[in-house]
């Protein structure tokens, strides 16, 4: 990862947060976004004191188009390209289908398919000319299963697989690989707003997630780690 550009997006979330710090260590320079600004400098500057790393927070609201453009032209302008993306903003809301409202559906969709779909279409463009990159796409293992009080989730979810397969279909002539991580339950703040009972303690840890992201990106270059599937011993989907 020495002088890789890596844009994570949902730096400040569970995953995100256990991922920056790793690839900080390798040598990565970093664009951390997120919405909230407060949180995404505080990290900023405990990486730099921590590993002398080189990052830049770029609050964004990943929903809206025109913010994913400028948060792109903005890591270009620091870095000159982007080598990475990671793609870990999301967030869940598991409850009967009768019980979900309108705006609990355009909050799935606008978030988990759209925003995914902006961040990989728009730094997918910029890598395509360099022809190399890699986009990491969170998942969750609700993008190829069914559960019950998931329905607005797995929708978002089921459609960000669909598109991001085409994009990998597209992208591999541009030598850009795309990996999608299917996880089971990570033991992270995406809990503390869901109402569904859950036992945490039973859950994968953020650890093991950035771990498996960290895998990913340290494949040898002719190979591509399209997907990965990691669930908890407790709870398999198969
Ligand atoms: N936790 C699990 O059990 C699990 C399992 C499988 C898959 N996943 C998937 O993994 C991803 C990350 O999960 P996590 O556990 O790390 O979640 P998390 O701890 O809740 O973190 C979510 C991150 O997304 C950011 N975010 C939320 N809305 C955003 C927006 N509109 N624009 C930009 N950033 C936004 C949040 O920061 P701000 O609020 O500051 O914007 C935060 O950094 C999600 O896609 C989730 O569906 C999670």
């Amino acid at each position: 990862m020495q002088n890789k550009v890596v844009v994570v997006v949902g730096a400040t979330g569970g995953i995100g947060s256990a991922l920056a710090p790793k690839l900080a260590e390798n040598g990565a320079k970093l664009v951390l976004v997120a919405r909230d600004i407060h949180k995404l400098e505080e990290f900023v500057n405990n990486l730099e004191d921590d590993y002398d790393a080189k990052a830049i927070a770029i609050p964004t609201d990943i929903t809206k188009y025109e913010q994913v453009e400028g948060m792109v032209q903005k890591a270009i302008a620091e870095f000159g390209q982007i080598d990475v993306l990671v793609n870990t903003a999301g967030a869940g809301i598991l409850k009967q289908f009768n019980r979900i409202e309108p705006q609990d559906l355009d909050l799935m969709l606008d978030l988990n398919l759209k925003g995914n779909f902006y961040t990989s279409q728009i730094v997918a463009n910029a890598m395509k000319e360099r022809k190399v990159g890699h986009i990491c796409n969170v998942i969750g293992i609700l993008g190829k299963h069914s559960m019950a009080m998931a329905s607005a989730y797995c929708a978002s979810k089921f459609g960000a697989v669909g598109f991001s397969k085409c994009m990998a279909d597209e992208l591999r002539r541009f030598g850009i690989k795309m990996t999608l991580f299917y996880f089971g339950g990570i033991d992270s703040p995406f809990w503390d707003d869901v109402s569904l009972k859950v036992d945490r303690s039973k859950m994968l840890t953020t650890e093991t997630a950035a771990n498996a992201i960290m895998f990913a990106l340290s494949a040898d270059p002719q190979a591509v780690p399209m997907e990965l599937n990691i669930q908890p011993e407790s709870h398999l989907f198969f």
